[in-house]
């Protein structure tokens, strides 16, 4: 397939390459056209290097499959301005964390297929020119529209590419169940400035099931069925199998980035106050980073 990768960051090169290795015709598409080609090392369980060609505008026009892989809050300003160049019959697969990026620009992109996609593999782009595969992890896949329904062959091509990959016809109750996760980790993580593992201390881990509490009440009422000790004992699955690592908000917080707070806790919160449930503790969680970004960024 024709494939162009928009926002190769970590994870955007790690799908780049592993495409790449599978036989697809792989462009990326940076926030600098310059230089025109950009080479790329793999490194995972058989290191790899690659080549590929940079916001090559016909390489777009003719892209059947284009992988979004910006960060939440760069999904509207990367994927806008390229929507003129695509066919209609161009399938849109977003790649992020959180909730909620998609909506405002439903109107500019339902007439085409569209998939979005959850990951747990974990990447990280050491320099411009290097990405290592830190993590082996699954995917799922899903439709975002009627459209989208049609493309569970995508399901096949990434799977051969960088296995497992499932399909989820009902994706948006995995996005929930990761968002579920992320509101009780990332936000705590990020103001204590500790790995995920020291959420299981006493102290730390009682916020951990306020936050539950207060998710799973509005998880109830957008319908999803996760009872509250399924996403506690989900919560402190991933507390446990992720303790020597850092969450993302973590580390944005700690290199003074801008966090995906808004598509997270900020999305979780949007949703309470449409149901009228009120949130305090993801409220007061959601206050503190938004803070820190004003402060630091
Ligand atoms: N890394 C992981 O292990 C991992 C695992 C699971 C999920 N995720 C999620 O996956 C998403 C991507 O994460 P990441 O770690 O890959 O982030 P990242 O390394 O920051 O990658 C984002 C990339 O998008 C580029 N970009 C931003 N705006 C753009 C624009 N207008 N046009 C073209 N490119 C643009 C950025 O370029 P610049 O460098 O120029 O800003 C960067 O290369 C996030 O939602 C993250 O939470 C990450």
């Amino acid at each position: 397939m024709n494939i162009t990768i928009l926002g190769p960051g970590a994870v955007g090169s790690l799908w780049a390459c592993y495409l790449q290795k599978a036989g697809h015709n792989v462009c990326l598409w940076t926030r600098n056209s310059i230089p025109s080609e950009q080479s790329l090392s793999l490194s995972a369980n058989e290191n790899s290097s690659h080549q590929f060609k940079i916001n090559d505008k016909q390489a777009l026009i003719d892209c059947d499959l284009l992988v979004i892989t910006v960060k939440a809050w760069q999904v509207e300003s990367a994927l806008l301005p390229l929507l003129p160049l695509l066919s209609k019959e161009t399938i849109l697969l977003f790649m992020h964390n959180g909730m909620g990026a998609i909506d405002n620009l439903k109107e500019h992109i339902n007439h085409h297929p569209i998939l979005q996609a959850t990951t747990t593999h974990g990447a990280l782009k050491e320099n411009n020119t290097n990405v290592i595969h830190t993590g082996y992890g699954n995917t799922s896949l899903g439709p975002f529209n009627p459209l989208g329904k049609q493309c569970q062959f995508i399901q096949d091509v990434l799977n051969h590419s960088l296995p497992s990959v499932d399909w989820n016809p009902e994706i948006n109750i995995a996005l929930w169940k990761k968002l579920a996760i992320n509101c009780a980790i990332n936000p705590l993580t990020a103001i204590h400035q500790c790995k995920n593992g020291q959420l299981e201390q006493l102290d730390i881990h009682q916020y951990v099931v306020s936050i539950c509490s207060e998710v799973h009440e509005i998880l109830q009422k957008e319908g999803i069925e996760w009872s509250y000790s399924e996403l506690l004992s989900s919560v402190n699955q991933v507390i446990k199998a992720t303790s020597a690592n850092y969450s993302s908000m973590n580390r944005d917080c700690f290199y003074q980035r801008k966090t995906e707070i808004d598509f997270i806790t900020g999305y979780l919160l949007k949703r309470a106050k449409f149901h009228g449930i009120s949130a305090p503790i993801n409220q007061s969680l959601y206050n503190q980073i938004k803070q820190f970004e004003e402060n630091t960024l």
